[in-house]
């Protein structure tokens, strides 16, 4: 694998390694489910052999809350998309989905269509390295797009996307690596998709209060609240994708109803906290609450 190619998918290997990592805790205690994680992450093996209390351990070292809010991000969209595709939701749209593996761990209805969207390098990656009888690939298309530079539209289109079915749209860990510009020019163009359809969009954002008032981006009490939010956004940086974007609520709610969506939710680490953690005794305590990012639902009707 070449170096460029390592850089494009340092994020996407990120979040599959805490995938992995959540992946590896008996089935009463884990948030999600990911076998296939494994895969894309160098140095599977040793985060195997170290096991999930210790990897979560290590991962508190680095910032307290980072494995729950990412885990808990995948498990509120396994919800959302579970909740909706079996009412009549006949395509799902999965918009940078790096090493996501919903399309294929998932029980979805058998009539879905999938699109998953990415970098040419990073999907040719993630195809060499699935297995190849895998369950429901007939139903996945994949789709080359650079959002900072090139039509969604016009790839989705061209690879059989129908306007007039119902679609889910997620968005995950996604806004803060592309430029606003692209953000509001891809929303913008999921509004002109889906005009004739009734649509739900998932989107992450990250606050921009990290940068103006980073305590506020964490539970009360968290430690070294400030240093940990430049190590963050260093870390993203040094495996080649910087936070170049950060909003406001308020800024992604205009953008979203400039561009016909509704916000619907507006969660963190801090709402999701005793829906998937407390029922397994695994409760955040307030210190080591990690809500930088958050997570949006928004609809849009015909
Ligand atoms: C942090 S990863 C998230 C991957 C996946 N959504 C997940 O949560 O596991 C960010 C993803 O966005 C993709 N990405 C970043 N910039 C992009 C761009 N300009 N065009 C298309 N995809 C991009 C990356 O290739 C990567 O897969």
């Amino acid at each position: 694998m070449s170096n460029s190619i390592f850089r494009k998918d340092g994020t996407a290997q990120g979040v599959a390694k805490q995938r992995l990592i959540e992946s590896l805790a008996k089935p009463g205690k884990r948030v999600i489910y990911d076998p296939y994680a494994e895969k894309f992450v160098l140095g599977a093996g040793i985060i195997k052999l170290m096991g999930h209390k210790f990897s979560v351990w290590l991962s508190k070292k680095f910032a307290p809350g980072f494995h729950e809010h990412l885990i808990s991000r995948t498990r509120f969209i396994d919800d959302l998309i579970e909740k909706s595709t079996p009412d009549k939701v006949e395509q799902y749209v999965i918009l940078g989905a790096g090493y996501d593996s919903r399309a294929y761990r998932l029980k979805l209805p058998s009539g879905l269509k999938i699109f998953e969207v990415d970098q040419p390098e990073v999907q040719e990656r993630k195809r060499s390295k699935l297995p190849d009888e895998i369950h429901n690939a007939e139903n996945v298309t994949y789709v080359s797009v650079d959002f900072n530079h090139q039509s969604l539209k016009e790839q989705l289109l061209n690879a059989g996307f129908d306007e007039s079915k119902s679609t889910v749209f997620t968005l995950e860990g996604v806004s803060q690596y592309i430029t606003r510009e692209a953000l509001n020019s891809t929303l913008n163009e999921l509004a002109v998709l889906t005009q004739n359809s009734n649509t739900t969009l998932f989107m992450s954002y990250v606050n921009s209060l990290l940068r103006e008032d980073p305590k506020a981006c964490f539970g009360k009490g968290y430690p070294n609240a400030a240093k940990r939010a430049k190590l963050i956004t260093y870390g993203s940086a040094k495996v080649g994708e910087p936070w170049i974007s950060l909003y406001s609520a308020e800024e992604i709610e205009d953008l979203l109803s400039q561009n016909r969506f509704s916000l619907t939710e507006n969660k963190t680490l801090a709402n999701l906290n005793s829906k998937y953690f407390t029922p397994i005794g695994r409760t955040i305590p307030e210190n080591h609450i990690f809500k930088i990012e958050h997570f949006v639902v928004a609809k849009s009707k015909v």
